[in-house]
């Protein structure tokens, strides 16, 4: 058995354990002069410093804030190739059609994901996963769907069962672009042989699907869904980016552990949502990116729906390397506030990816927690690309920064 009691905390923040919707998101506990005593990799006790039971090793935060380690619901960390000469045409007036025209756009991620091996998807994702870290992410999801064909989609997930030895990571089997043509026997082929490989191998926990306009439709996405759930996978989408066209009610239908994207959200989505289990997944990184309206946040938490908040970490929407710097974008461009943003975080990003041993201070709950550089926690929601995680912990033990 290891003991150690953290002590000199300034204030513990965290939210309570398991899902939070509504107004409950708000709900922050926050201990000053507090300690926290980690049994075996786990929480024991929490509370006032001066009440601290003893423990055969103490550790000093030397005066500073700790609010749990934050989870990143959402992130396509593993690609190869780059997007900056579509960027940048892009930023010189090329539409999207001219772009995806001369090979640029997501097929370009595609072909270069599709071209490498397992061992360089590693080595390129890994300093993406290392960033993420440091800025305060303890677990992150990250999802394939950058293989052209089901044998480069089992590739990136064993790129990510690789990244699993360093990191706590989720993976998730994405169904994201349709082919040109033969998509009745794409969806055929993925349902019957590429769903239930990734689950038998043990490559994924959760399969997604891409539901809008330009990608899969609402009854693809059915077929898709339920071919998952008959394995026993949990399901999750992308939905309502840029048209609501049903992705959000059937998720929420179809018991689908989290809705992503939500930027064309309207009433009756909010509403399917606050009326479901399904978290609702914002992404203010690609906002910020493609200069595009933010998903409502401020609607959804007002109506009752349970909010997240991931980096969608990807080369063409959102190159966003922090999972703090995407709570923080929660506040300025969701309208969240920043117990509402901590939350969306820890507790409800933990619950998108069907975890609830995590995202909460509280007694039995896993030893992830962010020591930050000051004594306020607020500042996790006040910081804009400064460092303001000083530490990241994962199960009591100290995770090696790349900034020491
Ligand atoms: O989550 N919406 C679709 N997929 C990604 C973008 C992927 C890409 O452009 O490479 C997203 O935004
Ligand atoms: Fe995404």
């Amino acid at each position: 058995m290891t003991e150690t009691l953290f002590t000199d905390i300034s204030q513990l923040a965290t939210p309570a354990s398991g899902l939070q919707r509504g107004a409950a998101m708000r709900g922050l506990s926050v201990t000053e002069n507090a300690a926290l005593l980690v049994r075996d990799g786990v929480i024991a006790w929490t509370g006032q410093a001066a009440d601290a039971p003893q423990a055969e090793q103490t550790i000093s935060l030397g005066g500073r804030a700790v609010v749990p380690g934050l989870v990143d619901p959402h992130t396509h960390a593993v690609w190869a190739g780059d997007r900056l000469a579509d960027w940048d045409a892009k930023l010189s007036g090329a539409t999207y059609e001219e772009i995806l025209a001369r090979g640029g756009g997501i097929r370009s991620t595609m072909r270069a994901t599709a071209a490498a091996t397992v061992d360089e998807l590693v080595a390129l994702a890994r300093p993406r996963l290392a960033a993420l870290r440091c800025s305060g992410a303890t677990t992150i999801e990250v999802k394939s769907g950058y293989g052209l064909d089901p044998e480069a989609e089992l590739r990136m997930l064993r790129a990510v069962r690789e990244l699993r030895r360093e990191f706590d990571l989720s993976p998730t089997l994405l169904i994201h672009v349709p082919p040109e043509t033969g998509r009745a026997e794409y969806v055929q082929e993925v349902c019957r042989h590429l769903i239930p490989q990734a689950a038998e191998m043990g490559l994924a926990n959760a399969v997604d699907v891409f539901t809008e306009k330009e990608a899969f439709t609402v009854e693809e996405t059915r077929a898709l869904l339920e071919a998952a759930q008959s394995t026993g996978l949990h399901t999750k989408l992308h939905a309502d980016q840029f048209h609501a066209i049903g992705g959000t009610e059937l998720a929420c239908e179809l018991g689908a552990l989290s809705v992503d994207h939500l930027e064309a959200s309207g009433p009756e989505q909010i509403a399917a949502l606050a009326a479901s289990d399904t978290v609702a997944t914002i992404l203010p990184g690609v906002t910020l990116h493609l200069g595009l309206p933010a998903a409502p946040g401020r609607k959804l938490i007002d109506a009752g729906a349970a909010v997240a908040i991931g980096t969608d970490l990807n080369p063409g929407s959102s190159p966003l390397f922090s999972t703090q710097f995407a709570l923080a974008l929660g506040v300025r461009l969701c309208g969240l506030t920043p117990a509402e943003a901590l939350t969306a975080c820890t507790v409800n990003a933990a619950a998108a990816l069907g975890l609830t041993d995590r995202g909460s201070l509280s007694k039995g709950q896993r030893a992830d927690f962010c020591v930050l550089e000051g004594a306020d926690w607020r500042e996790v929601a006040y910081v804009l690309g400064g460092n303001v995680v000083a530490e990241v912990w994962c199960g009591g033990v100290r995770a090696t920064a790349i900034r020491e």
